[in-house]
């Protein structure tokens, strides 16, 4: 990282973005992976969630595969993921692009031209979070939204040893402080969607939209 990127992530504690697989992404997504991360009642969940808090029109599915749990198709669901055949079989994707965002944390998209953004089960994967997050703000309209659920299940030699290191209620603070530390957007907020210990995946949402340009710095 250069000088001015360690700063932004000043804080976070040395090694909290290093995985035990260091290897390039693209080795591990190389084999489609056509199943489920999470069990079909959090499935379920994840879809009313978008829908309630309003994902819909123009839509960016980021860390995407097969399926992009929206309760009904958008006027365009575009998915980035990191592998074609996996993106090629999302019925309800308009499009989709393979993109390596650890690799380079860049969008092949214009400005402002997603309406809002989804990513399920996925941002502990990301080892540039803050670059990803900047990112999300450019593409999407000024008071656009982007949502993030999770649940307590990982890839745990792929995903970040900070996420690892912590609990639920942590992962709701690092991705929360991934929106405050990143460019262009309003307070997160968050909610616990099906809480653990109850039977079955718990499932934790984390969101906020984007400053409206006359509120940008
Ligand atoms: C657990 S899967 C979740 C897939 C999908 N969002 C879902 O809900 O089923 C993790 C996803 O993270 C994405 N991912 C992992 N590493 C990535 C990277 N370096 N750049 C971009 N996306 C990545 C891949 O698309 C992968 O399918």
């Amino acid at each position: 990282m250069t000088a001015e990127a360690t700063n932004r992530y000043h804080g976070f504690p040395d090694g909290f973005f290093e995985r035990q697989d260091e290897s390039p992404d693209g080795w591990f997504y190389d084999q489609p992976r056509i199943v489920t991360h999470i069990d079909d009642r959090a499935i379920r969940a994840v879809g009313e969630v978008y829908e309630q808090l309003g994902i819909g029109g123009r839509v960016l599915d980021v860390c995407s595969s097969w399926i992009s749990h929206l309760t009904s198709a958008p006027e365009a669901l575009i998915c980035q993921g990191m592998n074609a055949p996996e993106l090629a079989a999302n019925e309800m994707a308009t499009g989709g692009v393979v993109v390596d965002l650890n690799r380079q944390p860049l969008l092949p998209f214009r400005d402002h031209s997603f309406d809002s953004a989804v990513c399920c089960v996925s941002v502990d994967y990301l080892t540039r979070p803050l670059e990803v997050f900047d990112e999300l703000a450019r593409v999407l309209r000024p008071g656009g939204l982007w949502v993030h659920v999770f649940s307590n299940r990982c890839f745990p030699t792929k995903a970040i040893r900070g996420w690892l290191s912590t609990d639920d209620e942590g992962h709701v603070a690092i991705v929360s402080e991934y929106f405050r530390r990143s460019l262009g957007w309003e307070e997160p907020q968050s909610a616990v969607v099906l809480q653990a210990g109850r039977g079955g995946d718990p499932l934790y949402a984390v969101w906020a939209t984007t400053r409206s340009v006359q509120d940008a710095p």
